[in-house]
């Protein structure tokens, strides 16, 4: 690294490190191809979603779009030189489906191809494992245009895409994720409008939410048929969700959004069925007329990992009259059903984007699926936190994302020593990047992009992950 000054946080490992983690732990830091690749138009590349919504006026915070974002597609050796002068064991990006099969149906794109096969090599080459996301939010826009995930047929694009993928990079990749946070697409992407394709209607959302899930069956059942072995995961966005008080009124508000949050997704991929009580919730917003006998099977195909992506807790009220509605992932047209719930704000210290800081909800996310739903491996795919950050003398000093990453990594140890088959933790995210509806605003990476040189620097919060990824652990 080019600033080898120790930062403040790493004086705290400065004694010998007592939680160690185990010792084939996968280190890593994650991004997503619209989020970092820019080149929107380069390459055989065509529309996503993504580029249609944030060009879209009033859609995206000061109209910002990923058309050049940190412009890693052009700079991705200089990025994997960074990942390796930090030290990271693994790296988790995704493929961009429009890169590679333009239009999402038909012959691949070679060039696009190519670009993620140098990608893969130069990991390799530095000794870093790739971990491939196949759908983190960029759905080719022509596929929006013939309906959609609201639209059965999407799923067996997704398969034949992923097929394809997996026929270019198998040999070269072990690890692989079919989607990211399905409830993002389906229910901020669908329900509320907040992210692209910006629909907003309960019933479409029930019904993406179902489709993304079939494709994530017929995905697997497809990598699973192909030519290279690969394990298979998906990476799943959850959440403590937890009564605002002792209430049976609250309980059952805790029910509810548990179970659009969590058990939508959950309960059919490990366990091949919806939950009884979500779909009463949902009776009046969808008779699930969508759902073939098949599905819940195809749906739930064996998985070889589940990957936890981890931010925060929601706490929830019983409606009361006159509640005002608030914004974003509160925003009631996210919970089609239990529009009425209400979102609790505790007062305790939240990040940049407003979410509760609260590691212990990391534990029982863990525990829960392990102790709930399965024995497979689990990985955290995700886990960070946005602050405003500055660059002082060349240096960027990140305290408070440095401290959450410190008590959202005891929590994961604290898991493994509850029993829970962790197997490895990925930074949200190795740099800063275009975060969704929020554009650049919002800072969640380790190393600071300043986006009118592309000039990378590590933040403080960088050197003391590279210095636990060193020691495998952190001081007691
Ligand atoms: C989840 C998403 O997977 C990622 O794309 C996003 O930037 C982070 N959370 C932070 O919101």
């Amino acid at each position: 690294m080019s600033n080898p000054a120790t930062p403040p946080g790493v004086d705290l490992l400065d004694q010998r490190p007592e939680l160690t983690f185990p010792p084939d732990f996968l280190w890593g830091a994650a991004t997503a191809a619209y989020q970092i690749e820019g080149a929107a138009t380069e390459g055989g590349r065509t529309a996503s979603i993504w580029d249609t919504f944030s060009h879209t006026e009033g859609r995206t915070v000061a109209g910002h779009t990923g058309d050049v974002a940190c412009d890693h597609y052009h700079r991705m050796p200089a990025d994997v030189r960074l990942m390796a002068e930090l030290g990271l064991r693994s790296y988790r990006f995704s493929v961009s489906w429009p890169r590679v099969q333009p239009g999402g149906s038909g012959p691949a794109n070679q060039e696009g191809l190519d670009f993620y096969r140098r990608l893969v090599d130069e990991l390799h080459a530095h000794g870093i494992e790739p971990w491939v996301t196949l759908y983190h939010w960029d759905l080719p826009q022509e596929l929006e245009d013939a309906g959609g995930w609201p639209a059965r047929d999407t799923a067996s694009r997704f398969a034949d895409y992923a097929a394809l993928v997996h026929d270019a990079l198998g040999d070269r990749v072990r690890y692989w994720t079919t989607l990211n946070e399905p409830w993002c697409s389906a229910f901020l992407g669908y329900g509320s409008g907040a992210h692209a394709p910006g629909r907003s209607a309960g019933v479409e959302a029930v019904r993406a939410g179902h489709h993304l899930m079939l494709g994530h069956g017929l995905a697997t059942q497809a990598l699973r048929a192909g030519r290279h072995a690969a394990e298979v995961g998906v990476t799943l966005n959850l959440y403590p969700v937890t009564p605002a008080s002792d209430s049976p009124d609250d309980a059952d508000a805790a029910r509810r959004i548990d179970g659009l949050a969590n058990r939508f997704f959950l309960d059919p991929i490990l366990r091949g069925r919806y939950p009884d009580d979500l779909v009463a919730d949902l009776r009046l917003v969808s008779d699930f007329g969508h759902v073939r006998d098949e599905d819940l099977e195809i749906i739930s195909s064996p998985l070889d990992l589940v990957g936890v992506n981890y931010y925060s807790r929601h706490v929830v009220a019983a409606p009361v009259e006159g509640t005002a509605p608030e914004k974003y992932w509160r925003a009631p047209s996210c919970w089609p059903g239990s529009e009425s719930v209400r979102f609790v704000t505790r007062g305790v210290p939240v990040t940049d984007m407003d979410w509760e800081i609260d590691a212990p909800g990391l534990v029982e996310t863990l525990r829960r699926v392990h102790e709930e739903y399965t024995d497979l491996p689990l990985y955290v795919t995700e886990n960070g936190s946005a602050f405003v950050d500055a660059v002082v003398d060349g240096r960027v000093d990140d305290p408070d994302r440095l401290a959450y990453f410190d008590a959202h990594l005891r929590a994961a140890h604290e898991a493994i020593s509850a029993g829970v088959p962790l197997r490895g933790y990925f930074a949200w995210s190795l740099m800063d990047n275009f975060e969704w509806a929020w554009g650049f605003t919002k800072r969640f990476g380790m190393v600071y992009v300043d986006y009118d040189s592309q000039l990378r620097v590590p933040k403080s919060s960088a050197r003391w992950y590279a210095e636990v990824i060193r020691r495998n652990g952190l001081a007691a």
